[in-house]
């Protein structure tokens, strides 16, 4: 494709064009969701409404089983949920169930795959959100028992492994199926012979109970219980729960009785709506500037000192640093090296955790090992984790859950404070991971004695403007509304970077082509010329990054490498960087601040373009074909 529409778009734009909301706090999101309901009420609304406020784990297909007064009713559907709605009018009537919404594991999405399965008499009902690692073994160990299988998931072999068990008591028999399980679950379990009476159980996956009066509720997310009770239970691994529409019994995973305080939800179930915006996506790129304040909040004392409250100061003395996550993490990741090492001269690997987990890595107890997880729940970045305590490495979680599995096995948390997270694509948390990793930098540094003062006032009063700094980008005109529209006609994007601009090149080209669908890849700007500028022709839009001064001429170079072979380049810069302005065809100004706090501002231009992108090309922003929120499998 030629320049095209791009050619005609003048040379500045700005972003924006909404106004920021005003959002508070947290919650957890692996993939798939469960609801389970027993009450005075009709339980399929109930199931239903939870089950659309946890959509956005998976939606491959759904399902619910119901207690009926012939038995337990199952009605499931491939697709998202309101397939599953369109098939049910009226057919299960009663009052205690069990849901589930999911993103495919073993098993393609199919109304036969979908939870919930069931034994072979369909006697008993279960859902699952995890991964059974040891399915294949348990099923032919059941089939030589005569049990019949019918779906193609790993799920399945739990209600049979149950009815193995069950002998009359739903709680014991589910306590001995687990304790052959190997992998992740939390799942929810209802029994024909006892209607009104529902067991849940979890590990590795999370799973909380919601207290009502006459009613009581489990969901793997505390937004599936909003419109009934602020109330809750969070329960941990391995514990159990016993519940009726008269009250809920709690077991550890010896069956002793556990005694948990309630966890009071103080945030509105609106708010984790979209609050008015067209698309979640949308909302948390605006909510960004609270975001940050509140990840800054607290951290940086009158005298420029950062405080990490259960970061153990000895911490200070590791010899080396690796960074390991996933995706958007990772890629926070990558900026954490930059400063850290520029900051606190500490040497710093950085590694995709799917990669980290498996190669012995060199850690050890004098390496600062830190996992970055929005979710918390992400299977390799847990695995990395495990394996990082295993070769005796200190481990930080940096993570936007409370009490979410890295932050429970971390040996100390560094929580951003981003807010609900709903759309797969991660805008607010990665923004929030990079104030994190500005603030271990900075941590680190004092205590190393590596920063001059000057510099660190420099650097901790650039970054407590930055949520300003932030609002400045995100108001304005919507130019970049229209030049996405044009970049949305295009099958293939690059984005270019050097240092630091480089880093954040990534997760543009990451955000771009997760919603959109688009091509999309990053570049180190210098390297363009060994392979890649051969697939720059004529109209290819380049997005160039070029807040980095010490290297902003060698950037301006490779730009004009690029413009010589016919791309289009879309120029991000600080304002007044004429340099930059000039070589570009379209350009995006941001406000001035010190170059090592560029990322947080660099990264919302693309963002926006991502978003505007993707609408323009009609794809589902806040679920993305093939994706989900958290990937709790390998
Ligand atoms: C980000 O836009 C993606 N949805 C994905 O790469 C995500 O960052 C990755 O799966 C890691 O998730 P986590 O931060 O919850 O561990």
């Amino acid at each position: 494709m030629g320049t095209g529409g791009l050619a005609k778009f003048p040379v500045v734009f700005v972003t924006g064009g909404y106004g920021p909301p005003d959002f508070p706090i947290e919650e957890r999101w692996p993939v798939c969701g469960i609801v389970g309901y027993t009450g005075y009420r009709d339980a399929v609304p109930v199931l239903i409404e939870g089950l659309r406020r946890l959509e956005y784990r998976g939606y491959d297909s759904a399902g619910v089983a119901v207690s009926c007064e012939d038995g337990l009713r199952i009605v499931k559907r491939a697709g998202k949920l309101g397939v599953l709605v369109e098939s049910l009018d009226g057919v299960a009537r009663g009052h205690c169930g069990i849901g589930h919404t999911r993103w495919a594991t073993h098993g393609r999405p199919s109304d036969e795959n979908a939870h919930p399965h069931t034994d072979c008499a369909g006697s008993l009902a279960v859902v699952h959100n995890g991964i059974i690692e040891n399915y294949e073994e348990l099923r032919e160990w059941l089939r030589g028992l005569g049990h019949v299988f019918r779906s193609e998931t790993d799920t399945e072999v739990l209600p049979h492994l149950i009815e193995h068990f069950y002998a009359g008591d739903l709680l014991a028999a589910v306590r001995e199926a687990v304790r052959l399980v190997r992998g992740s679950y939390a799942l929810a379990v209802l029994c024909r012979e006892n209607p009104g009476f529902l067991v849940a159980v979890r590990r590795d996956s999370p799973l909380v109970v919601g207290l009502g009066r006459g009613e009581n509720f489990v969901a793997s997310d505390i937004p599936a219980l909003l419109p009934y009770t602020r109330r809750t239970y969070v329960l941990n691994d391995g514990e159990m729960v016993a519940v009726t529409p008269e009250g809920v019994r709690i077991f550890d995973a010896q069956a002793r009785p556990v005694h948990k305080d309630v966890f009071e939800v103080t945030w509105d179930a609106a708010q984790a709506e979209k609050g008015g915006y067209p698309h979640f996506m949308l909302k948390e790129i605006y909510e960004q500037p609270k975001a940050l304040r509140d990840t800054l909040r607290g951290r940086i004392g009158a005298d420029g000192a950062v405080a990490l409250r259960d970061v153990p100061e000895e911490w200070a003395g590791a010899k080396k640093v690796h960074i390991t996550a996933c995706g958007t993490a990772y890629h926070a990741g990558l900026v954490g090296k930059y400063v850290i090492e520029r900051l606190a001269r500490l040497p710093v690997a950085v590694e995709i955790a799917s990669e980290f987990r498996y190669r012995q890595p060199l850690v050890d107890r004098d390496t600062l090992v830190v996992v970055v997880s929005q979710s918390g729940e992400t299977a390799d970045t847990l695995a990395a984790l495990r394996e990082a305590r295993r070769c005796g490495a200190p481990v930080l979680a940096v993570t936007n859950v409370v009490g979410s599995s890295v932050a429970r096995e971390a040996d100390a948390t560094c929580y951003t404070w981003a807010g609900p997270e709903i759309a797969v694509a991660s805008t607010k948390a990665y923004t929030t991971q990079l104030a994190v990793m500005y603030l271990l930098a900075l941590w680190l540094a004092r205590r190393r004695g590596t920063l001059s003062a000057e510099l660190e006032r420099e650097v901790v009063a650039g970054l407590a403007r930055l949520p300003a700094a932030a609002e400045r980008v995100l108001t304005g005109g919507d130019r970049l509304r229209e030049v996405a529209g044009e970049i949305a006609r295009h099958e293939h994007v690059f984005f270019i970077g050097r240092g630091l601009d480089y880093a954040v090149a990534q997760e543009g080209a990451l955000k771009l082509k997760e919603i959109s669908y688009i091509h999309a890849e990053a570049y180190a700007a210098g390297e363009l010329k060994h392979g890649t500028l051969a697939l720059i022709t004529d109209g290819v839009p380049v997005v160039a990054l070029a807040t980095q001064e010490t290297v902003l001429e060698k950037m301006v170079s490779n730009v004009k490498e690029v413009k010589a072979r016919g791309g289009w380049i879309l120029g991000v810069a600080m304002e007044g960087c004429r340099a930059a302005q000039t070589v570009a065809d379209g350009f995006v100004p941001l406000p001035r601040v010190h170059e090592l706090l560029a990322p947080i501002l660099t990264v919302i231009p693309l963002q926006l373009l991502a978003y505007h992108a993707a609408v323009a090309r009609g794809c589902d922003v806040d679920q993305p074909r093939n994706l989900a929120k958290s990937v709790t499998v390998e």
